[in-house]
Parts: structure tokens; sequence; C-alpha cells
């Protein structure tokens, strides 16, 4: 058995780390060729989770770096073919729905290599996100769909997929959390930050229709306003930094910080008194951990997060901001309940699939 994984940016690394682990159990003596495209290159976006997530470096490295989305995907292409010649894996292995994502399972797909995608089926009907085009395309070259939620089964099957070709797998990137479980919880981030555990708004901004535009000045308003009623902890995405920092926007009383590595992340969501994101992976996250999520974006590709977790979709309007605190005070105590099969063994599962 020889498989490449391919992965590019931040979640990732967090959704293949533990399928990486159990497939090397399952096939000790198989190939596990790790490839890192390099879209996100910087050592707070990507080499402190290798060290945090304890994958071994990765056995190719492509350094497309930043660009257009042509640019990404073009090299990613053009360097990732010359890999699997090399390689010869009979499974390339790609997760969630960036552009490297999305051109891994092209150039692996042409080349008539079997394409397995965790994280598969998720939709947000929204054409305008450059992510739901790689989720679309990512999924329709896919031999085998790893799905976490039953509604992704009903997206694949909308579309014409293949039942035989979809496995409801679980979220492997709540496999990651549970592993670190034990080690975040020891970090005491928010005493660090100087913020009370249960006190305090952890933000995660960095979708291009929230950032890239006008809206973004607003938010910075908004959030500094929520910041005079609760402390409100931003840690800044790269791109968002230099969006605000082309707008000179100003930021009184928010405690700004560079990236954060996963186990001080995982420490401040898991004591926030709430969350504010247009990120997808925190909305799962904070469904698992039961803590109250506020999505600042139009749809979720994640609904379950809503029906069955903690997340609350406030639209892409930055004034909703305000609501928050009326609605943390509102809020009824409710025990937190993971959707099925989001438990720690879904890369487990994935093992039996690919060994079946
Ligand atoms: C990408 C994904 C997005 C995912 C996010 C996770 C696509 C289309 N987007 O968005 O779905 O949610 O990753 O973080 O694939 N930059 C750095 N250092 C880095 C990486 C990026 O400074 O290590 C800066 C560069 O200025 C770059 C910008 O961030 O141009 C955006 O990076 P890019 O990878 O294009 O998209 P993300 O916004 O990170």
């Amino acid at each position: 058995m020889r498989i490449a994984y391919v992965v590019g940016t931040r979640p990732n690394f967090v959704k293949t780390a533990p399928v990486i682990g159990a497939l090397r159990e399952r096939f000790p003596d198989g190939r596990h060729a790790l490839v890192h495209t390099g879209q996100h290159y910087d050592r707070l976006m990507s080499e402190v989770f290798f060290e945090e997530l304890g994958v071994p470096a990765p056995d190719h490295m492509l350094e497309v770096g930043s660009g257009s989305h042509a640019q990404q995907a073009a090299r990613v292409i053009e360097r990732l073919e010359p890999v699997l010649v090399e390689e010869q894996p009979d499974l390339v292995m790609v997760p969630g729905d960036v552009n490297s994502t999305m051109a891994a399972a092209l150039t692996a797909a042409k080349m008539r290599i079997p394409v397995a995608h965790i994280e598969s089926g998720l939709r947000s009907f929204d054409r305008t996100m450059p992510e739901e085009l790689n989720r679309v395309v990512t999924d329709h070259l896919s031999e085998h769909l790893l799905i976490h939620s039953p509604e992704a089964s009903d997206n694949l099957h909308a579309e014409g997929v293949p039942g035989e070709r979809v496995h409801l797998v679980g979220n492997t990137m709540i496999d990651t959390l549970v592993a670190l479980e034990e080690r975040f919880r020891a970090v005491d981030a928010a005493r660090r930050l100087g913020v009370e555990p249960g006190d305090y708004v952890l933000v995660t901004l960095h979708r291009p229709a929230l950032v890239d535009g006008p809206l973004l000045a607003e938010t910075i308003e908004r959030l500094a306003a929520l910041a005079r009623e609760m402390p409100v902890v931003f840690p800044v995405h790269p791109r968002t930094r230099a969006m605000m920092e082309a707008v000179e926007s100003q930021h009184p009383g928010l405690l700004l910080s560079q990236p954060l590595g996963y186990l001080d992340f995982l420490s401040l969501l898991a004591d926030a008194g709430a969350v504010l994101t247009d990120s997808g992976g925190i909305q799962e996250e904070t469904t698992f951990l039961g803590i109250p999520c506020f999505t600042l974006r139009a749809n979720t590709e994640r609904p379950i997060t809503i029906t069955a977790g903690t997340n609350t979709l406030l639209g892409l309007d930055p004034a909703a901001i305000a609501s928050i605190p009326a609605a943390l005070a509102q809020r009824p105590a409710k025990e937190p309940e993971p959707p099925p099969l989001w438990d720690g063994d879904a890369s487990e599962r994935i093992a039996d699939v690919v060994a079946g």
C-alpha cells in the first residue's frame, strides 16, 4: 500500500495528522509520503503545527507560496505531478476545501490515481466562495468520499455521486482535538494573556468576503465596541493583518496577537466565554467543546453545528456583533452534544475504508 497525503494550509494539517497516524499503524510496511504544497509557509501557519501534532517532516515540499487562485493551483499541479510519478501511490489523500486540495485532486485524477477526500460533501451553496468551488471539484474527482455528517451524504446524492463511494467516517479534526485534550487543557493560555477563563470573546476572521473589502473596518469598530463590555482576544491571520495595515485600522481595546500555535489556540477556545469567527473548523471545534459560537457569515457549509451544536449564524453583518452580549445572557444552559461519530475515532474508520 502506497499512499500520498497532500496538505497545504493550517487546517489541513489538523485534519490529516490523525489519518496519517492511523494508516501508518494499519499499513506499517506501506509507503506513507507526505507532500506539503507550501500554500501556508510562515512558521506560525505551518511548522508549529507539524511540531505540535507530531507529524514527521514532509517528504516533499512544493513551495507554491502565495498568489492568485490560478497561480496557486497551477503551481501545485505542475509541481505535484513529478512527485506522484516518483511516488507511484495507490491512493492520494486530500483534506478540506483549499486551493491545494482541489489542485492535488485534479493532478491525481488526471494521472488515474484514486483520490480520497477527507471532509467531503460540505456545501454552502454559495459559489462566490472559493472554497465552495474547491469542494465541488474535489468531490467529483474523488473515488472515496469521506464524510463527517449525514447532510454531506444528501448533498453528494443530489449531485449524482454514487452512494457506494460515500463513507460516513466522522470528523478527523475532532480526532486531533481529542488526542490533544490533556495537553491543551494544561496550557492555560487565557491567564498568560491576562484574561479570565469564561470571560472573553475569542475572534478569528480571514474570509475574503469579510476582510478583503469595506466590511473589515466596520467589523473592527464593532469589535472595539464589544471590547468595552468584555475582553476581545483576536489572533490575526496574515491575510487579515495585511488588510488591517492597508486600511490603517485602529483597534482600541482589542487584544491582538500573531497567529497562535494549535495548543495555545485550543486552550483559548476551550476557555472562551464565546467565539466569533468566519472559520469552518472553529464552528466544529466549538460544537464539540460546547462553547457558544457566532459565525459572521451569510451561510455555513456546516449546518450540523447549528442544529446539533452551539453555532449561531449572524449573517455577513458586522452590526450583528453588538447582539452577542444579550445572546449570551439569554442562552439556555445546554450540555454539549457532539454529532454522532465526532468521537476521536474517525481516522480509524478511514483506515477501515482504505483497508476495504
Ligand atoms: C486559505 C484557504 C481558506 C482557509 C484558510 C485557512 C483557499 C482559497 N483559501 O485562505 O479556505 O480557510 O487558508 O487559514 O485555499 N499568508 C502569509 N503567510 C502564510 C500564508 C498566507 O503571510 O503562511 C498571507 C499572504 O499574504 C497570502 C494571504 O495570507 O496572500 C492569503 O493566503 P492564502 O493561502 O491565499 O489564503 P488564506 O486566506 O490563508
